[in-house]
């Protein structure tokens, strides 16, 4: 059995192989030939966080595959006043046929992973979104950017910025990172995406400067100055990232061709410019339905895997 808990666990070939799985769910789904992948199975979708498009997709693909999914807030359920993690997984695991989860510290979904009976699939955490990065990779491949692809990441060095690090390194394409000090990506990770870089060939350029990042990139994106959690942190975050707005002055170092995309909600005038994030470069609202259709490829490819 397998779990989807960071990109970091997959091969090159298995991230290949859950893309085409994707498209070819995608084309059927477009047909509306609904295959039923994964008949009367349930969705747990456990959210400590709030959420738009993670629940959507989850719950909206989990039904077109034949199944159904029980949203259930951690403000609902006996986990949000201190049932532990590992009872949590004791109990949902034996009831459902596989658990999507968004939580905070990354170690309490490995956690719950732990204790399952069924694959579990990470919905986003303080340190990885994977199945975000999926997505956004299969809208990479529809706009034909796959190819040579020099990806630009500009703003804060969290669980976006985490996710690209990983995808780039098994994948084997450039990425460079641009935080302002203070906000670089974590150093275990880093190190880590490296590791596999090394193995694929990727190239991963780390710095401070939006403009060297961007020069000739294919793909610029970005995401929140703010994540969910650091709410308090809002006006020192907004001061020091001066300077880091993708507008259209910092797209214009790009790849006249490029596209920017970025995972949203979206903050207009903070990380993006009205003028980009709604410009014909912006394949933001592509990108965000590919969460429903790469998720559906996720969940078939996981099912695929199970030994029971
Ligand atoms: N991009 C993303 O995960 O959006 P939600 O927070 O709305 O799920
Ligand atoms: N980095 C953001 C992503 C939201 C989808 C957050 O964690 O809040």
């Amino acid at each position: 059995m397998r779990h989807f808990l960071t990109i970091a666990d997959f091969s090159k070939e298995e991230l290949l192989e859950i893309l085409d799985l994707a498209i070819q769910i995608k084309a059927e789904t477009k047909q509306r030939n609904f295959k039923e992948y994964l008949p009367k199975q349930v969705l747990g979708m456990i959210f400590e966080k709030s959420s738009t498009r993670t629940r959507v997709s989850f719950e909206t693909g989990i039904y077109q595959l034949g199944g159904i999914g029980l949203f259930l807030s951690s403000n609902d359920i006996q986990l949000g006043r201190g049932e532990p993690m590992s009872d949590t997984s004791r109990v949902i695991s034996r009831m459902v046929d596989m658990v999507m989860i968004r939580t905070f510290e990354h170690s309490k979904l490995e956690e719950f992973a732990q204790y399952s009976k069924v694959p579990v699939i990470n919905g986003l955490t303080d340190d990885f979104h994977p199945v975000q990065l999926l997505a956004d990779y299969l809208t990479i491949i529809e706009e034909g950017k796959d190819k040579d692809l020099v990806a630009a990441y500009v703003g804060d060095g969290n669980n976006l910025a985490h996710s690209w690090l990983m995808l780039a390194a098994k994948l084997g394409f450039e990425l460079r990172i641009a935080t302002p000090k203070g906000y670089e990506v974590n150093q275990k990770i880093l190190d880590r995406a490296l590791e596999f870089a090394k193995i694929s060939g990727a190239k991963i350029v780390i710095g401070n400067d939006p403009i060297e990042a961007i020069k000739n990139a294919t793909v610029v994106t970005t995401d929140t100055w703010v994540s969910m959690g650091q709410e308090d942190e809002k006006e020192k975050r907004v001061k020091d990232f001066t300077g880091y707005i993708v507008d259209t002055k910092l797209m214009s170092y790009a790849n006249s061709n490029a596209i920017f995309l970025h995972c949203l909600p979206a903050y207009r005038e903070y990380e993006v410019s009205e003028e980009v994030f709604e410009g014909p470069q912006s394949k933001v609202f592509e990108e965000a339905e590919n969460r429903l259709h790469a998720q559906k490829g996720i969940m078939v490819w996981l099912d695929g895997k199970r030994n029971d």
